[in-house]
């Protein structure tokens, strides 16, 4: 640790990942790469803002060895070996927490020994992050990976604020119990000064659990969204519980949008693409969560029953890939590359697929002009958080044309009401949305996306983090929605 880092940042993001990525090039020289996910694209702009601190994992083994001065933010790596990777990062965190959170799409394992690399992995951050915070300091811990963090680091520095959110959804209370160190669980997030979910149905199970399962006194009315927040009585501290959905930076997003060149590339992509009538676009990290295999079952069945036009109608899927060590992420690629390999079999001729299938990540303004291109976006998890995805399409679409589909069983679809929202479960239900998307009426389609425009415009990131910053520093007008 260099001494200009000790001790010194007021204001600190501890998330399991670094915002870039380290990969070790055949040379031995090292490769720094914007890491992947909703949660970096998010808060990146925040902290960039107000010079801090990220402590983070750098993605890669065995590599982090004191702080980096970035350009506008301090990057503290908390240095990992390939076993606590595979224990704490895919092991616990991938193959126990996410698959619960995420309604047991997939079946989560619990192993004694992951949780035991979790509880040690947990600590080093918390450690890391005691080191560098200021007397006073603001600590912003994020997501499922750490959330023990809090209470481990209120035991090293009662000194500091300490504010924690959950980006992915938090399971229904039947479904947490299965967790074998509930408890622990529960104690390690209520060592939090405030604790943010996206929905006020995420904050009321965690509220209910507080009492239940950790016997803390809670507050009994519903807690709204930015607004009405609950309280757990921990001894002397009382903690605050809310919901504030994450947004993107809205504004960033429309102006590159409507760039000459981001317009250009997206003529020149549709042109690629053969100019079809409708371009439907997919964009996900290459997860189970996501439904892409729902789309795409959807898409071959209207193709085969005539409703959509494999000439006409084009899906263009991109996947960056994702966790590519968990077993059910290997599985579940093998599944998605079998259906569009069918479907352009059954459908495609030479020179003219049906699904062009990208697997690897596009650069930022590669994406917008994507979304610029794109006349329906498929957005259909079972099971998400958030999905900024649906934000950022919804942001691109600056002349008010385009339609979205989307999953009831988002986040963003509390929010983003005029989408043709679907059941991803009900597969005809599925393939009715999509086929109303691709003939919608222009002049309703402009009302839907001028409708989802103002929520996504005036509920951005900047707001986001606002209103929980606010609220962790005690500085926010309770009543105000
Ligand atoms: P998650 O956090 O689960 O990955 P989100 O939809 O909330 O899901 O956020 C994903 C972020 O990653 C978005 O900012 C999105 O633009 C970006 N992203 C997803 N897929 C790709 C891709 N194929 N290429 C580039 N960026 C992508
Ligand atoms: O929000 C869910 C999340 O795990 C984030 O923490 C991260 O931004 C994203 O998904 C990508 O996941 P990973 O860091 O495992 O690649």
């Amino acid at each position: 640790m260099s001494a200009a880092a000790f001790g010194t940042s007021d204001f600190i993001v501890v998330a399991n990942r670094l915002p870039v990525d380290v990969e070790k090039a055949p040379d031995g020289t090292l490769i720094w790469k914007e890491s992947p996910g909703g949660l970096v694209t998010a808060l990146k702009p925040i902290l960039s803002a107000r010079n801090g601190a990220w402590v983070g994992w750098p993605g890669a083994p065995d590599v982090g060895d004191g702080p980096i001065d970035g350009e506008d933010m301090l990057l503290v790596p908390v240095k990992l070996s390939a076993q606590e990777v595979e224990e704490h990062y895919e092991g616990f965190s991938n193959g126990s927490l996410w698959p619960l959170y995420h309604d047991v799409i997939v079946k989560p394992e619990y192993h004694r020994e992951w949780w035991n690399t979790y509880v040690e992995v947990n600590r080093r951050f918390a450690e890391e992050t005691a080191r560098v915070a200021a007397e006073g300091a603001t600590v912003w811990v994020q997501d499922y990976q750490l959330q023990l963090v809090p209470k481990m680091l209120r035991m090293l520095r009662p000194d500091v604020k300490i504010g924690f959110f959950l980006h992915i959804p938090f399971p229904p209370v039947e479904l947490f119990m299965q967790m074998p160190w509930r408890r622990e669980i529960i104690e390690g997030i209520l060592g939090a000064d405030l604790v943010g979910f996206h929905l006020p149905g995420g904050a009321q199970n965690f509220l209910y659990l507080a009492n239940k399962l950790a016997g803390y006194s809670t507050s009994k009315s519903s807690i709204g969204v930015r607004s009405k927040f609950g309280v757990v009585t921990v001894g002397f501290r009382s903690v605050r519980v809310g919901a504030f959905p994450i947004s993107i930076d809205s504004a960033e997003l429309a102006a590159t949008a409507r760039l000459p060149e981001t317009r250009k590339r997206a003529r020149t992509l549709r042109k690629e693409l053969g100019d079809p009538e409708k371009i439907m676009l997919g964009v996900d990290r290459l997860d189970y969560t996501k439904g892409i295999d729902v789309r795409l079952r959807a898409i071959g069945e209207l193709y085969q029953e005539g409703r959509l036009d494999p000439e006409r109608h084009i899906f263009v899927q991109l996947a960056t890939p994702s966790r590519e060590r968990v077993e059910s992420y290997r599985a579940m690629r093998d599944d998605i590359e079998l259906q569009v390999g069918r479907i352009n079999g059954n459908f495609g001729r030479i020179g003219r697929p049906a699904i062009h299938y990208i697997h690897r990540p596009v650069p930022r303004r590669e994406l917008l002009a994507f979304f610029a291109a794109s006349d329906v976006m498929l957005v259909t998890p079972l099971r998400d958080g958030m999905n900024l995805v649906a934000k950022e399409y919804i942001a691109c679409r600056t002349d008010s044309s385009g339609a979205l589909v989307l999953s009831e069983f988002t986040g963003a679809a509390a929010e983003l009401r005029q989408a043709y929202q679907c059941n991803p479960h009900d597969l005809e239900g599925v393939k009715n949305a999509i086929d109303e998307a691709v003939h919608q009426d222009p002049e309703d389609g402009r009302r839907r996306i001028r409708a989802m425009r103002r929520q996504v415009l005036q509920f951005d990131v900047d707001r986001w983090a606002r209103s929980f910053l606010q609220t962790l520093a005690g500085t926010v007008d309770e009543t105000r929605a």
